[in-house]
């Protein structure tokens, strides 16, 4: 087989075998074909497309490209869920525990973040003593007894995504849903997952900004799931403004944990008990999303999801007094308000722009050698369809340095008032199964 041929047959609108695909896969992981080959056919890729076999078979090779966790151990159907990235998404802190309460297995790899703010692992840092630093077996031990535990990213996995997406980054060919899909999905199904729920944020804020790409994105994902064998669906959900009010470590373990409680912001509960839902019909813990709903809202209110959060916290090494005693959180040094210079409504809180400024804080990474500071961030104080006096607080600024006038004038320059009435944004925007 030759390289060369398979770029002329994408090039000319053909569809490659799943030996072909594997061909390319392999030989672009072990060095064997060029950066400059990889990047015409990923070219070709980009104005061809691929087939729905072709997504599939991109898929698996990537799976196979490098280790695969084996999750088998482990009681129960596995369901992993996976966003697109967003600003202040504080889901996962909220819905590991709360799946997890109703009998969802829940054996989660995580990472670090890189941008906006920390990652699952860097926020459960803000919590004493929490590491994730443990051995596989007492990893698969843990989910057993808790069915919840988290596990930072070990081992080689997806290597030819790693390759493809790093050159995918610097020849303009990001953008591809056939490759964007078979990227993320790759990356979940090495990590185990028996059944996947994604997030496919829209908007603003997110990676696909209008509906219609977020709608196309989802469904390509849900296709390569369900194509091999690993029963998915997904959710779209809105990030023209940031999810819930918290941005930053340690305001968002604290956001989680009130939520948990059942006093959350009402658009970070609803996601979650909306995510939440699937997962746990997925799971077969529930012959329907309204009855998944109905055991979530009682794990709430009963209070077993927080103990859940706690034993999961404790189990870790974490100091699980923080859920009653949040002060013991990181705390910043200092508080500053933003004070709107005007009455009206608010129309725009550009979430991404937002994200920077908590990053311009501590709280994000600039680059993956940056620290961050657990304890600085954001707290939104008003929302989009809120009404707004002159004086009022737009947002809290938590910070442990005192001149925080650059991040003022970002806040202010991307929170933006009009004098009519604006209404709330839909959270939901679409669910999409097979
Ligand atoms: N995120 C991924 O993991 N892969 C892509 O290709 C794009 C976004
Ligand atoms: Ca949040």
């Amino acid at each position: 087989m030759r390289m060369v041929d398979i770029i002329e047959k994408k090039r000319d609108g053909i569809e490659l075998t799943k030996e072909e695909i594997q061909f390319f896969v392999n030989g672009y992981t072990d060095g064997s074909i060029p950066d400059y080959q990889v990047s015409a056919l990923t070219m070709a890729i980009f104005f061809k497309g691929m087939t729905e076999n072709e997504r599939a078979d991109l898929t698996m090779a990537m799976v196979e490209s490098g280790d695969q966790i084996d999750l088998k151990k482990i009681e129960g159907i596995k369901v992993d869920k996976h966003s697109t990235g967003g600003v202040g998404d504080t889901t996962t802190l909220v819905l590991g525990p709360l799946v997890a309460a109703v009998g969802v297995p829940v054996a989660k790899m995580s990472g670090r973040g890189l941008g906006h703010t920390g990652g699952t692992i860097d926020k459960l840092e803000a919590v004493e003593g929490f590491h994730v630093e443990i051995e596989n077996e007492e990893f698969i031990k843990l989910v057993n007894e808790n069915k919840i535990a988290v596990i930072g990213q070990s081992g080689n996995l997806t290597p030819a995504d790693k390759k493809l997406y790093a050159l995918r980054d610097v020849t303009a060919t990001v953008d591809s849903i056939p490759l964007i899909a078979s990227s993320i999905m790759s990356k979940k199904i090495a990590a185990g997952a028996d059944a996947i729920v994604l997030d496919v944020k829209t908007g603003a804020g997110a990676f696909m900004k209008t509906l219609e790409d977020s709608k196309e994105l989802a469904s390509a994902m849900v296709r390569i799931g369900n194509n091999v064998g690993r029963n998915t669906m997904a959710v779209i959900s809105d990030m023209s403004q940031p999810l819930g009010f918290a941005i930053g470590n340690a305001l968002e373990v604290k956001e989680a944990i009130d939520t948990l409680k059942g006093e959350g912001p009402e658009d970070l509960t609803e996601l979650c008990l909306t995510l939440g839902s699937h997962m746990v019909v997925l799971a077969k813990k529930a012959a329907s999303a309204e009855e998944a709903r109905e055991k979530l809202q009682q794990v709430i209110n009963d209070g077993s999801a927080l103990e859940t959060f706690k034993t999961f916290l404790s189990s870790q090494g974490g100091d699980a007094t923080v859920v009653d005693q949040p002060e013991k959180l990181p705390q910043a040094k200092y508080q500053f308000e933003l004070e709107a210079k005007e009455n009206g409504y608010v129309s725009e809180i550009v979430a991404d722009e937002i994200g920077t400024a908590a990053m311009l804080l501590g709280a994000g990474r600039a680059t993956k050698e940056s620290t961050i500071d657990l304890a600085v961030g954001l707290m939104l104080r008003k929302k989009i369809g809120d009404e707004v006096k002159k004086g009022d607080s737009l947002v809290t600024i938590y910070s442990n340095f005192e001149d925080v006038s650059e991040v003022k004038e970002k806040l202010y320059t991307n929170i933006v008032l009009t004098s009519e009435k604006v209404n709330a944004p839909v959270l939901i925007h679409g669910e999409i199964t097979n």
